[in-house]
């Protein structure tokens, strides 16, 4: 539907809980369907994602949460002008990997304002049709981590951080977020989250799709 208003699909949750599976899983789905559909991620490819990226692999310990911040919010304004805004105007569905949610707990949990922080973000962040925020136990979320990716963090503070983090999550209560369970098999989870998404997207359904 050209011209018409797209809709905005996020997935959240602390690092392990299997967001960028699930939002890849989703839009296979939709594309498969017919569903003119986005997928991106956060932090982006844009230089100050690289950066951010950068800072990550040194050791978050030595960046101070005031520039990794602004790192933060430079990325999220591109991908807002280049990709977000453009597709939501072109009336594709847009799901994204993060957003200015993982900024408020991520950023939250390293002792910014996370009012400030919320409204600094709403005020150029196009509004979420839907956050579905997958929910896995912190440990859980850190043994897929040192299975999958072969991380070697420093295991204590990264748990005591994800704890914070988790905590901000759970705090959030937006009229557009749905917790979903993420325990269970890819599929299972996936089941999840189409529930939610299925009566959004209707409309958007070719025939026979
Ligand atoms: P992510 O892309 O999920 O990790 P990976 O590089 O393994 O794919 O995100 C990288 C990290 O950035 C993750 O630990 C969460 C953090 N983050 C923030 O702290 N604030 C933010 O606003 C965003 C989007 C991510």
């Amino acid at each position: 539907m050209p011209g018409g208003k797209g809709i905005l699909i996020i997935i959240e949750g602390i690092d392990g809980a299997g967001k960028s599976t699930q939002a890849r899983m989703l839009y296979d789905d939709l594309q498969r369907r017919g569903i003119d559909t986005v997928l991106s991620r956060e932090p982006t490819d844009s230089k100050y994602g690289r950066k951010i990226r950068e800072l990550a692999e040194k050791g978050r310990e030595t960046a101070v949460p005031e520039e990794e911040y602004r790192l933060f919010m430079k990325d999220r304004r591109i991908h807002v002008d280049t990709l977000i805004q453009p597709a939501i105007e072109n009336g594709k569905v847009v799901i994204l990997d993060r957003y200015y949610f993982s900024t408020i707990a991520y950023q939250g949990a390293l002792g910014l304002d996370p009012v400030k922080i919320r409204s600094d973000n709403e005020a150029f962040c196009p509004k979420p049709d839907l956050v579905l925020l997958i929910d896995i136990p912190v440990t859980a979320g850190i043994d897929r981590i040192r299975k999958y990716r072969r991380e070697t963090p420093n295991l204590f503070e990264k748990e005591s951080y994800l704890d914070k983090v988790a905590r901000c999550l759970a705090a959030l209560d937006d009229e557009f977020i749905v917790r979903i369970d993420g325990s269970g098999s890819l599929g299972d989870v996936h089941d999840r989250i189409r529930a939610y998404v299925e009566p959004l997207i209707r409309p958007l359904v070719k025939q026979g799709g």
